[in-house]
């Protein structure tokens, strides 16, 4: 699969990784060291300062189909009237800002008023129950939390336990249902626009957004980014997602996950590029209605929508006209060569894969317009970042193709997370040997191609989204009827893996179809619906080491038809 390379931003791939140096970015942007860099700020004013300012930077559209569209002067003034309206408040620089709601505006534009005053975002999924939030929340000791009333219910409930928590700020607060006394109303459109905001001074190293995502052990770590990650996010939107003036581009995912904030807000918008959101769940036929109505050309997704999407067949494609869609991408988990050639046939071009994380903050190992496609392949080092796979052992760089071994990054790239909140050690474990270990297997071939083999730790990949074993066996104990439990992904044709459950029941409890929708049940509630046992099997005992541990690896080696063999392997966690 090749393509014209005179065409693309990137150009020859080769001539790239010879020629390409961070610095390019920093001037393209007008950066420079030690000067002032604010993501907030080079996200709005500074496109309006280039003559961009009556250009569409977002067009909004809601689940019930109503629209909304915003110039990039309107995405400034709306970031700073939220920046200014939290400085009233009293926030201070560096403080954690929680952002919990839908894919609706306040959301964007409350993720750049918060970096423009200087303060830390914090986005997590609206999905998220009462405890997912809560353990996030005391982790961080988040001053503010921005949501929407139809989540109020869940902060409200764990309200009593986060003293630290001062202010809860309502966005969408219409006077129709009266908030406590201790709750904020905004109101984007009631509120004094401000037309001139001083910027925080902030500098490459200060504190940005903090992600949470999932472990093997212990609770969800925060990756703790800082405003310098804007150089690469900003160059990779550029010649990964090969970003032009006149495009119009769709990231689908929501920013409570890193591709939603690095290449669904801040990427794009710093090359002073229309975005489009849709505000609605998944289904094949709105997709395709989105994608004709608003023009889509360059368009960002994950494999378990293309796999959705695949099932679907062809007939709901023929119903629309898609001819505006030019380049296609796709991270969160292995794109299968089959959905490569699939989405060839259906769209006439491929989904192109690229493979990071929310500790790299913008792309490591992808594929490029201009660069031949291997179905399969996760592709290359982008220019500028030095990747290898290492020995599952030694951590020695392999030497020979086709060796299967942990993914390793030389640190040193502008969007490398600076560390776990309040977590150094489980940070400093990350980097082995001037290596920073990502987690995951692959294998690199003779033509310097990865191909992704699997995680290298217990952690779920679910529809693209990582889910911690620990955090759902947890929650599974504070069940009444459950003594021990083992959490492991099991094989899925669309979502990659689901979660499954292995439970012993304490006495006086019987196994059944009730009590496992219930089980179901609490844990949707409590953590989310991604976090939810699709399956649940009861065992009279789970299988444990001679030290006691539970033996969750032997559970999911059965789970996926694995050669168990001699069990001693298995045994560390
Ligand atoms: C993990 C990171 C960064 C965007 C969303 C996920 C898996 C990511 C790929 C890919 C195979 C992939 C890895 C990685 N993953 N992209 N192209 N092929 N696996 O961010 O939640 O931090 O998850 O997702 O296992 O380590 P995340």
């Amino acid at each position: 699969m090749e393509e014209d390379q005179g065409m693309s931003n990137m150009g020859s791939y080769e001539e790239k990784i010879e020629q390409f140096s961070w610095e390019q970015a920093e001037q393209e942007l007008g950066y420079q060291k030690d000067a002032m860099i604010n993501i907030g700020y080079y996200c709005s004013d500074r496109i309006c300062e280039t003559g961009r300012a009556a250009k569409l930077a977002l067009i909004w559209e809601g689940y019930s189909g109503e629209i909304k569209q915003y110039t990039f002067n309107d995405l400034r003034i709306h970031t700073n009237t939220i920046a200014r309206f939290l400085q009233n408040l009293g926030i201070q620089a560096g403080d954690r800002i929680c952002l919990f709601m839908d894919k609706i505006p306040e959301l964007y534009f409350g993720f750049l008023g918060i970096l423009k005053m200087g303060g830390i975002a914090q986005p997590l999924f609206s999905a998220f129950g009462g405890e997912s939030l809560l353990t996030r929340l005391e982790d961080a000791q988040t001053i503010a939390i921005m949501t929407q009333k139809k989540h109020l219910g869940k902060v409200r409930k764990i309200l009593p336990d986060i003293a630290f928590l001062k202010y809860v700020i309502v966005v969408d607060d219409d006077g129709s249902k009266p908030l406590q006394e201790s709750e904020i109303s905004f109101n984007l459109e009631k509120e004094n626009p401000v037309e001139n905001f001083e910027t925080f001074p902030t500098t490459a190293e200060t504190p940005s957004v903090l992600h949470y995502t999932s472990g093997t052990t212990g609770k969800p770590k925060g990756a703790q980014h800082v405003h310098y990650s804007l150089i690469a996010q900003y160059i990779t939107s550029k010649f990964v997602l090969d970003l032009n003036n006149d495009d119009i581009y769709w990231c689908t995912a929501d920013p409570g996950w890193v591709t939603g904030t690095s290449y669904g807000i801040i990427g794009p918008w710093a090359n002073g590029i229309t975005q489009c959101v849709l505000d609605a769940g998944f289904k094949a036929e709105t997709w395709y209605k989105f994608i004709q109505d608003h023009k889509v050309t360059v368009w960002y997704s994950a494999p378990t929508a293309i796999r959705s999407l695949m099932k679907e067949g062809l007939e709901p494609i023929q119903k629309y006209n898609l001819t505006s869609l030019r380049h296609l991408c796709s991270v969160g988990e292995p794109l299968n060569a089959e959905a490569v050639i699939w989405s060839e046939a259906a769209y006439g071009l491929p989904f192109y894969d690229t493979f990071w994380q929310t500790e790299t903050g913008s792309m490591m190992i992808c594929n490029y317009p201009g660069m031949k496609i291997k179905p399969g392949s996760m592709g290359k080092p982008f220019p500028g970042i030095t990747a290898t796979v290492v020995d599952l052992k030694s951590h020695e760089p392999l030497q020979k193709p086709g060796v299967v071994g942990l993914i390793a990054i030389k640190p040193g790239w502008p969007s490398m997370f600076r560390n776990y909140w309040n977590n150094e050690a489980t940070y400093k474990s990350k980097f082995i040997k001037g290596w920073y270990i990502c987690g995951d297997r692959a294998s690199i071939d003779e033509d310097g191609y990865f191909w992704f083999v699997g995680r290298d730790d217990d952690v779920i990949n679910t529809g693209g989204h990582l889910v911690g074993p620990f955090e759902i066996e947890s929650a599974l104990l504070e069940h009444e009827a459950v003594a021990e439990s083992a959490v492991v992904g099991k094989p899925d044709p669309v979502n990659m893996e689901v979660v499954k459950a292995f439970i012993a029941l304490k006495p006086g409890f019987e196994a059944s179809d009730m009590i496992k929708l219930q089980i179901m049940n609490f844990i949707r509630k409590r953590l989310s619906p991604l976090a939810m046992p699709q399956e649940i099997e009861f065992l009279d005992a789970l299988p444990k080491t001679r030290s006691g541990k539970i033996m969750r690896r032997l559970l999911r080696a059965k789970e996926w038809g694995e050669e168990i063999g001699d069990t001693s392997t298995l045994e560390n966690d």
